[in-house]
C-alpha cells in the first residue's frame, strides 16, 4: 500500500468517527509489518476524559487481532492543518511502535512526515517486566 493509500484508509475511517462533542473528526490507518491495516476513529464520551483517540483505537483493533509490530501510521481529521497525534498518543505510539512513520494528514488530504526523532523528545520510559 502507497502513503497515499494509508492516507485515503485514515480519510475513509474518520467518516465513521463519534464527535458530538468536539465535530472534530478523526481517523486513523495502521499498517502492521505483515503488510495488513487497521483503522480507527476517535470515539467521544459525554465524560470528556474518557474520549479515545483515533490513532489508540487504531492500535487496540491491531493489538487485539493479535498483532505486534507496527510501521506506518496515517491520521487524517476534519478540520485544521496537519493533524498530529496528541500527547497521551504520542506515548502510546512510543509504547508500542518507537520507530513507526507518522504520516500526519491535512483534510484536503496532502501529508507531512513527522520525524522519529519529533515524536516524543526525552519520552517517560518504564523498565519492562515481562
Ligand atoms: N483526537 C484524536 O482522535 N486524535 C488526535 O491526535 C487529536 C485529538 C480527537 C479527540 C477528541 O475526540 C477530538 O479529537 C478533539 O480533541
Amino acid at each position: 500500500m502507497t502513503d497515499k493509500e494509508l492516507v485515503a484508509e485514515a480519510r475513509r475511517v474518520r467518516d465513521n468517527a463519534y464527535a458530538p462533542y468536539s465535530g472534530f473528526h478523526v481517523g486513523a490507518a495502521l499498517e502492521c509489518a505483515d503488510g495488513t491495516v487497521y483503522t480507527g476513529c476517535n470515539v467521544e464520551c459525554g465524560s470528556y476524559g474518557a474520549t479515545v483517540c483515533a490513532e489508540r483505537m487504531a492500535f487496540g483493533a491491531a493489538i487485539a487481532a493479535g498483532k505486534r509490530e507496527f510501521v506506518r501510521l496515517a491520521v487524517a481529521a476534519s478540520e485544521g492543518g496537519f493533524c498530529t497525534p496528541c500527547g497521551i498518543c504520542r506515548q502510546f505510539i512510543f509504547e508500542l511502535a518507537p520507530d513507526i512513520r507518522v504520516l500526519c494528514a491535512s483534510p484536503e488530504g496532502g501529508w507531512r512526515e513527522l520525524g522519529r526523532e519529533e515524536l516524543l523528545p526525552n519520552a517517560f520510559e518504564l523498565e519492562r517486566r515481562e
